[in-house]
């Protein structure tokens, strides 16, 4: 990554009057919360077949509900860190920039972000299994394990898209539609493996956006990309923000010399 690459990234956001972020696990990993398929990742430590599935809920919730009750403890612990606070700056300031994430984890609401589309759901909600409902758990630890709905006795489950399960219709329509209308897409701390996620910068490089990736190692998307930043998103953003020169206060667009 050079100096004229953190440059072009700039421009290109600077120019653009309609962006998306999509981020993925990468993005967080600054903040200490492992990603999937990395050196450390969940996936080489366990099986994702036994604990994020339908399947295995079905099979063993209390198992299930032990390996999400774990990891709500470890991402309570954790803040946001400086690549979410960036994006949360860009949202207030920069026309039409909305972040599309497959995290469950909540951080970038935490970095002050509003308009965040969770493709996979988010591990602070809960849902009966019976009810369908959803209602807000942000309890470090759950005090039940499986937890119960307080209204019909029945199992909860963690908010989550599992492997196998379709996303919620409403929200992989928003994804696709921000994708497929912006200028710019950044993609942030993704493997790019997981559709159909993995597809939506495809929808957006076909409709002519301008295509940038931020990611310390290759992925499949690095040879479709205009730019690939190799870096991690915790320095990489920064720098970009620090050439985009936008404060706090300022409006991005206008007053910028
Ligand atoms: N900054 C930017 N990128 C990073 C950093 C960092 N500090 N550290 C690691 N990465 C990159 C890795 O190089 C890798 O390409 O982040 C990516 C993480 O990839 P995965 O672990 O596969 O995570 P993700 O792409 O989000 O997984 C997609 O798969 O397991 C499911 O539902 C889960 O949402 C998840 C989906």
């Amino acid at each position: 990554m050079n100096d004229t690459d953190i440059s072009a990234a700039a421009a290109l956001l600077r120019g653009s009057m309609k962006t998306v972020v999509l981020t993925g696990a990468g993005i967080s990993a600054e903040s200490g919360i492992p990603t999937f398929r990395g050196e450390d990742g969940l996936w080489n430590r366990f099986r994702a077949e036994d604990l994020a599935t339908l399947e295995a809920f079905r099979e063993d919730a209390a198992l299930v509900w032990g390996w999400y009750d774990w990891r709500r403890g470890l991402m309570s612990k954790v803040e946001a860190n400086p690549a979410h606070k960036v994006l949360a700056l860009w949202e207030r300031r920069l026309p039409g920039l909305s972040i599309v994430t497959q995290n469950i984890d909540g951080l970038h609401q935490k970095a002050g972000s509003k308009s965040v589309v969770e493709l996979h759901g988010n591990i602070w909600r809960v849902r009966c299994t019976k009810e369908r409902t959803v209602s807000a758990n942000t309890e470090p630890h759950l005090e039940e394990i499986p937890p119960r709905c307080p209204s019909c006795g029945a199992l909860l489950r963690p908010d989550v898209v599992w492997f196998g399960e379709p996303l919620e219709r409403a929200v992989l329509e928003e994804a696709v539609r921000l994708s497929a209308t912006c200028e710019v897409m950044v993609v942030v701390g993704t493997s790019a493996l997981v559709h159909p996620a993995a597809s939506l910068p495809m929808a957006a490089l076909e409709r002519g956006a301008r295509l940038i990736e931020i990611n310390p190692d290759s992925t499949p998307l690095t040879r479709l990309a205009h730019l690939s930043l190799r870096g991690k998103a915790g320095a990489v953003l920064p720098l970009v923000q620090d050439r985009l020169g936008i404060g706090p206060g300022e409006d991005g667009q206008r007053s910028r010399t």
